[in-house]
C-alpha cells in the first residue's frame, strides 16, 4: 500500500467538487488503502480522496487511540465512507480547533455542528450510517466539505481565529491552551 502525495493549498484541485462513486471497484479499494497509509504517515485524523488528487467522494476518518481514562468506542476506529452525506445535523454548534493536512502550518477555530449522522457506503459498498459527535462529528464535517471543494479556512472570517503552527507542536499546543474552547491539541487536529 503505497502512500500518495498530499495536495496542498494553492493547488486548484482542492477546490474541485468531487464526483460520486458509481461502483465500488478494486480501484476504490486501492484508493482507500493508500489513503489510510497516507493519513497514518502524516499523523492525520481524517483524509478526503481529493487531498491525494482523486476527485471522488471518498473519505476516511480515524480518531487517535483512546486513552485508558476516557474510553471512547470510536477512538482508533477507522471509518471509510464512500459518497458521504450529512443525513442529520444538530442545531447546536460549537467552535473547536482544526488543522488540515492540505494547509500545513495553520490551525483555526471553526464552528461546526456538535453532532451529525453521516450516511453513505462502506468500503464493501454496503449502506452505512454513522452517528458522530464532538471531534468525530467535526472531522466528518471537515472531510465532507473537502468533497465539495470547501476548506476549513472558508468558515473563518475573523483572522484572529487562525493560528500559525510553523514553530512546532509545542508552541502550537501552548497557543491552543490560551483558547478556552480548544479541545484538540493541534498535533492531532490535521484532517
Ligand atoms: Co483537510
Amino acid at each position: 500500500m503505497p502512500t500518495r502525495e498530499i495536495v496542498v493549498y494553492d493547488d486548484p484541485t482542492l477546490r474541485k467538487k468531487s464526483r460520486r462513486v458509481k461502483n465500488v471497484s478494486d480501484d476504490v479499494q486501492r484508493l482507500i488503502d493508500d489513503m489510510v497509509e497516507t493519513m497514518h504517515e502524516a499523523n492525520g485524523i481524517g483524509l478526503a480522496a481529493i487531498q491525494v488528487g482523486v476527485p471522488q467522494r471518498v473519505i476516511i476518518v480515524q480518531l487517535p487511540e483512546a486513552d485508558e481514562d476516557e474510553p471512547d468506542p470510536n477512538a482508533g476506529r477507522l471509518f471509510a465512507v464512500i459518497n458521504p452525506q450529512l443525513a442529520r445535523r444538530s442545531r447546536e454548534t460549537e467552535e473547536g480547533i482544526e488543522g488540515c493536512l492540505s494547509i500545513p502550518g495553520l490551525v483555526g477555530e471553526v464552528e461546526r455542528c456538535c453532532a451529525v449522522t453521516v450516511k453513505g457506503l462502506d468500503r464493501r459498498g454496503k449502506r452505512v450510517r454513522v452517528k458522530a459527535q464532538d471531534l468525530l462529528a467535526r472531522v466528518f464535517q471537515h472531510e465532507i466539505d473537502h468533497c465539495d471543494g470547501v476548506l476549513f479556512i472558508d468558515h473563518i472570517d475573523d483572522p484572529e481565529k487562525l493560528y500559525p503552527v510553523t514553530a512546532g507542536e509545542e508552541e502550537a499546543a501552548e497557543a491552543a491552551q490560551e483558547m478556552p474552547i480548544a479541545q484538540v491539541a493541534p498535533g492531532k487536529s490535521a484532517m
